[in-house]
């Protein structure tokens, strides 16, 4: 653990949920064992974009379990990116709430930003630094210094294997490696939840692997993640639970054994054509 987590300045997962379940001493037992399971709640978002004639999230709810490997599925356009923008605090909706770790968003973001991270679609890389010098750049965002931030560069580096391209320009590296450093970049401060916006598109199938192995080691260690993916193999693969959206709703969520088997589907795959339809989604 870090520590400024040690130090006390931000609670732990422990103490966090012990103050939260001390102060809902007034809610019944059912309640307190409910609220201390779910990571994300998000109510009924709505979002239009200026000039857009459609809304981009239309009545978007979604439960998340903590510890879950939540996978949140959709078609090119379906509201994706929208979502996870509004819900990581970087894009304001018109409507609805989110919850994360017991705190509403909007009264406690900043709190919360210090136990979520997030890897973003679009590659949030400076090219022509190294890889250090952009772990020192959003680390030193994060507030981590000195000894502690080199410590967690460290380790992010080796858990996304850049240990020997530490010190080359961005510039100079493959897909695989740029998505292996932004996954990096998510991780500094060791998240309690990990946003993921589609992280393996368009990369070589050994970074593919890497990064699924170190997703699924994360969760294991009790990282809850939220991954955006259109690619279903990978989704069954990984994912404890799934979310589908279309049009900017939710319209299953579950474990991702139980949705498919009880709709008589082999697979996600299936499952998801049959809601979605085969219709091409060119946006
Ligand atoms: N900045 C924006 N301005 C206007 N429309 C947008 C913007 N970003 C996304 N959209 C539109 O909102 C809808 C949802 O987009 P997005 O959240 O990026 O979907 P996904 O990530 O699932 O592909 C799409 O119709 C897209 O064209
Ligand atoms: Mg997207």
């Amino acid at each position: 653990m870090l520590d400024l987590k040690k130090q006390g300045k931000f609670p732990d997962n422990e103490s966090f949920q012990w103050c939260h379940e001390s102060m809902s001493a007034v809610a019944s037992h059912s309640d307190r064992a409910r609220s201390a399971t779910i990571a994300i709640e998000v109510d009924s978002l709505v979002k239009i974009y200026k000039n857009a004639t459609d809304p981009a999230l239309n009545n978007f709810s979604l439960s998340v379990e903590g510890g879950s490997f939540f996978g949140l599925l959709g078609p090119n356009g379906a509201g994706k990116t929208t979502a996870l923008s509004i819900i990581t605090g970087l894009l304001a909706p018109d409507s609805g709430s989110v919850t994360i770790l017991g705190l509403r968003l909007d009264r406690h973001l900043r709190q919360i930003q210090t136990k979520i991270g997030l890897v973003p679609q679009d590659l949030a890389l400076y090219e022509n630094l190294t890889a250090t010098e952009n772990l020192v750049f959003f680390g030193r965002l994060y507030g981590l210094a000195g000894r502690e931030l080199q410590t967690e560069i460290d380790r992010c580096l080796e858990f996304t294997q850049l240990q020997e391209q530490r010190n080359r320009r961005v510039s100079t590296f493959s897909g695989g490696m740029k998505r292996r450093l932004n996954l990096s970049a998510g991780m500094l401060y060791q998240p309690d939840i990990l946003f993921l916006d589609e992280p393996t598109v368009g990369i070589d199938a050994q970074s593919r692997q890497l990064i699924h192995e170190r997703l699924t080691d994360l969760n294991r260690q009790g990282t809850t993640l939220i991954y955006t993916t259109h690619y279903m193999e990978e989704a069954q693969e990984l994912c404890s639970h799934v979310g589908i959206i279309d049009d900017g709703r939710i319209i299953q969520q579950g474990r991702t054994m139980d949705l498919t088997r009880q709709q008589g589907f082999n697979n996600l795959n299936d499952l998801f054509f049959s809601i979605t339809g085969k219709k091409l989604r060119d946006v």
